[in-house]
């Protein structure tokens, strides 16, 4: 890793949040609380039973804002601070922990829980309370438009025309707590690799995605980023000082 990388793109996932208490999707007792899938992550389920649907995520939402930010969070930022060059978080992750952590550059592609979109005007109601079928938009004043600002299965994840050009200019790519089953995130790292960056894999073990990657890092990544993180900085560091910057 002796290279100074110009674009870092970094995918996070369930995983990142787990040590922070969230519950990664695949786990059992994970995020959707023994939910199925089904009944509040699709498009046909909102369109069934929107109340239902709502009052899930009126349920997820305390705990994943009352979270902190663990070290694995930390780190991002600390890379964003110090590393001079860009680094964009993109996270299929809903919780706010990178926010929290004071990271920048970041792109929800599954959306944000604290968020709802009015689907009758597309106004986007930023909301820590509760919402649901009743709640009046604040832009066009309808009741029975809000939907979670969730990406249901069945819907185009959010950013992408963004993504899709980051991934062609990175030159770091580096995935992180993310089981790389549910496109089109666990596809990133073939765009990256086919476009020449650099690939890393940061999980508590090896995905069934890890042919694609230069490198896996085995273990929890609150132990395993920041080394990781130092040791980037630390290299560009050197080189600016042998270079005479
Ligand atoms: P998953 O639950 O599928 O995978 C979590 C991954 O994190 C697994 O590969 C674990 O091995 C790994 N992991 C757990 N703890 C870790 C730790 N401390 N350090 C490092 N790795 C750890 O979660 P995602 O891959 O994020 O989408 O799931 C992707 C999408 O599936 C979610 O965004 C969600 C779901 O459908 C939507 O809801 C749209």
């Amino acid at each position: 890793m002796e290279k100074i990388y110009k674009r870092i793109f970094i995918l996070t996932g369930a995983g990142i949040s787990a040590e922070s208490g969230i519950g990664t999707f695949r786990d059992a007792n994970g995020l959707w609380n023994n939910h199925k899938v089904e009944d509040v992550a699709t498009v046909e389920a909102f369109e069934k039973n929107p109340q239902y649907v709502h009052r899930f995520y009126n349920e997820l939402k305390p705990n994943l804002l009352e979270a902190k930010p663990n070290l694995a969070h930390l780190c991002l930022t600390k890379l964003q601070e110090h590393y001079k060059g860009q680094v964009d978080i993109i996270t299929q992750n809903v919780d706010v922990l990178h926010e929290k952590a004071g990271s920048k550059n970041i792109y929800h592609m599954h959306g944000k829980i604290d968020e709802a979109i009015c689907l009758n005007c597309g106004h986007l109601l930023q909301s820590n309370d509760d919402v649901d079928m009743s709640t009046i938009c604040p832009h066009c004043a309808m009741a029975g438009f809000m939907k979670p600002n969730i990406v249901f299965f069945g819907e185009m994840p959010l950013y992408m025309p963004e993504i899709e050009k980051k991934l062609r200019e990175c030159d770091l790519f580096i995935s992180i707590g993310t089981s790389g089953v549910v496109y089109p995130a666990a596809g990133f790292v073939h765009t990256a690799k086919y476009y020449g960056a650099y690939t890393i894999e940061f999980n508590l073990e090896k995905t069934s995605n890890n042919y694609l990657f230069d490198e896996h890092i085995s273990g929890k990544c609150t132990e395993t980023l920041p080394q990781f993180v130092e040791q980037l900085i630390a290299v560009q560091e050197n080189m600016e000082n042998e270079n005479g910057y």
